[in-house]
């Protein structure tokens, strides 16, 4: 989604008719920029490449950071250096905000939930989200959760693919079991998109999904006020939007509604809802849809894009999936579990390779590939770049897993053992200004345990009991939406393990 708010930002002042003055700069390194157009021409020349394009014009540039000039004064800044990134996210997180350039876009689907507000608002639901991540309690709700739609929905599938010989998509499987899970969490009921029994649910997802694209595609739009006056008229993509909204905020509204009246009498006191629910603060309606609607957006399609390019990578590399499956041994044997049950949160711990392993998935496809601030006054960044007042800065995660200066000369290997500490062979993290794929700071994802727990629990379960074959060796083209997917979906043949 930052990807489409950057594309938007360079597109948007070309639109306008009116030709304002662009210094004539063109630097050696970093976008090249010509009068009048600004760096405009490598954008249009590289579209079909653009994460490649940035990866190689950052690498160039002395500070990993480049201007991207645009008409007009307010230019956007592009980074990959990690001390830049610290100061944005971290040090001068206030600087720094989201800021009304971008949540005013989304506000028609998102309203002012946790992705979508800045300040006050932001912190009052930052606070309870925190708080409550951090229970036993929630963390057991996913735990039990997870494991039913393992048992019950994604080994099946997988059986009865592995049963006909079909190819499967592999990533919409990932995108559907991602989708059931999120709701469970944020509101308790299960939408059944894996497995085909939940018509309601189904219904849900599809206009969730349409309204996330099609809000999404308002930064595409050649100028803002073309979206607006198709929203004015309720026309063509405004007008979808409008009714699958309309759909999910339906369906939200009457749950919420529901849980409402229910009180404190409600045998649902778990999911994110009633957590919700029970602060004082924040039990309108319509704030409790918009913190919902938040959640699902933030827990959708994220852990479904981490895995689908896991799955491919370790199709890649049979060595790695051989060292997991033998981690997942070593714990079979040491706590006496049998194959086929679940892993529980205790032995998921254990997994310190499995960790690693994906880990050094997100560093090279990180699900989030770009992400973009507003600048909120004038400020010098710690490699001396200037970023003005109004100005958008971008801070590139997708080449940040690519660069020698951070990872040193083999950064483009798949290596799960850069993640393990080779004096007791346990997983070591890596500073979140260098490896930002789960954001930094105060705004760091709060759902980054929950995603580990389900990213953990389905690769277990999928790999001891079933083979899966990637046909090809090629990386898969990247589909920029609201995440990086695998354009197409990543097709896949699963066989029984014997
Ligand atoms: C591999 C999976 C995931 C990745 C890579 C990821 C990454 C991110 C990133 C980069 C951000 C910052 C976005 C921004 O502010 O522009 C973020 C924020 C957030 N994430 Fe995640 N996420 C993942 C899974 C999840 C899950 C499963 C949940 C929910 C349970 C979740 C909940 C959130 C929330 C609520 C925020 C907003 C936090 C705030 O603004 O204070 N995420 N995530
Ligand atoms: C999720 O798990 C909890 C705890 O086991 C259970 O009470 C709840 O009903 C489950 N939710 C759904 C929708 O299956």
């Amino acid at each position: 989604m930052a990807l489409l708010i950057f594309i938007f930002l360079l597109c948007f002042p070309i639109s306008i008719f009116f030709i304002f003055f662009t210094k004539k700069s063109s630097s050696e390194f970093g976008f090249k920029s010509y009068p009048i157009v600004g760096s405009f021409p490598g954008l249009v020349n590289n579209r079909h490449r653009f994460l490649d394009w940035t990866v190689e014009t950052l690498s160039r540039c002395p500070t990993q950071t480049a201007i991207f000039r645009r008409p007009g004064k307010q230019q956007l800044i592009m980074t990959a250096n990690p001390s830049n990134v610290e100061y944005m996210l971290k040090t001068k997180f206030e600087s720094f905000p989201k800021g009304q350039q971008f949540t005013s876009v989304l506000e028609d689907f998102l309203g002012h939930g946790i992705f979508n507000s800045d300040g006050d608002m932001w912190w009052k639901q930052r606070k309870t989200a925190s708080y409550e991540f951090s229970t036993k309690s929630l963390r057991d709700f996913v735990m039990s959760n997870v494991t039913v739609e393992i048992n019950t929905r994604l080994v099946p599938v997988l059986v009865e693919a592995a049963t006909t010989g079909k190819l499967i998509d592999l990533q919409d499987i990932l995108e559907r079991f991602a989708f059931d899970n999120i709701c469970k969490l944020a509101f308790n009921v299960d939408c059944a998109c894996l497995g085909h029994d939940g018509a309601v649910g189904v219904n849900f997802m599809r206009a969730f999904e349409t309204a996330a694209t099609i809000i999404s595609q308002r930064f595409r739009s050649v100028a803002s006020c073309a979206w607006r006056i198709k929203k004015k008229l309720n026309i063509g993509s405004e007008r979808v939007l409008r009714e699958s909204i309309a759909t999910v905020h339906k369906f939200a509204d009457e749950i919420v509604r529901n849980r409402i009246d229910q009180g404190r009498s409600s045998d649902h006191k778990e999911d994110l809802l009633s957590r919700f629910i029970s602060k004082e603060e924040m039990n309108s309606p319509e704030i409790l849809r918009d913190i919902v609607i938040s959640f699902i957006l933030a827990g959708r399609d994220t852990t479904s894009s981490a895995l689908s390019w896991f799955f491919w990578l370790l199709s890649m590399h049979p060595e790695v999936e051989d060292k997991i499956l033998q981690e997942l041994n070593s714990i079979r044997a040491r706590t006496g579990k049998r194959i086929g049950e679940v892993y529980g949160f205790e032995h998921l711990k254990m997994m310190n390779y499995l960790h690693a392993a994906i880990t050094e998935s997100l560093r090279l496809y990180p699900p989030v590939p770009v992400d973009i601030k507003s600048c909120a006054e004038d400020n010098v960044l710690p490699d001396g770049t200037f970023v003005g007042k109004g100005w958008a800065i971008t801070y590139n995660i997708f080449a940040m897993g690519r660069m020698e200066s951070i990872w040193g000369k083999d950064c483009d290997r798949f290596d799960p053992e850069r993640w393990i500490d080779e004096t007791n062979g346990c997983f070591r993290g890596e500073d979140p200004s260098k490896f930002p794929a789960f954001h930094a700071g105060p705004r760091m994802c709060v759902g980054k345990d929950m995603a580990y727990i389900q990213m953990k629990s389905i690769v277990a379960a999928v790999l001891e009991r079933f083979v899966v074959e990637v046909p090809g060796k090629e990386r898969p083209e990247i589909l920029l939406s609201m995440t990086l997917r695998i354009k197409g979906g990543l097709f896949a043949r699963v066989q029984e393990r014997s």
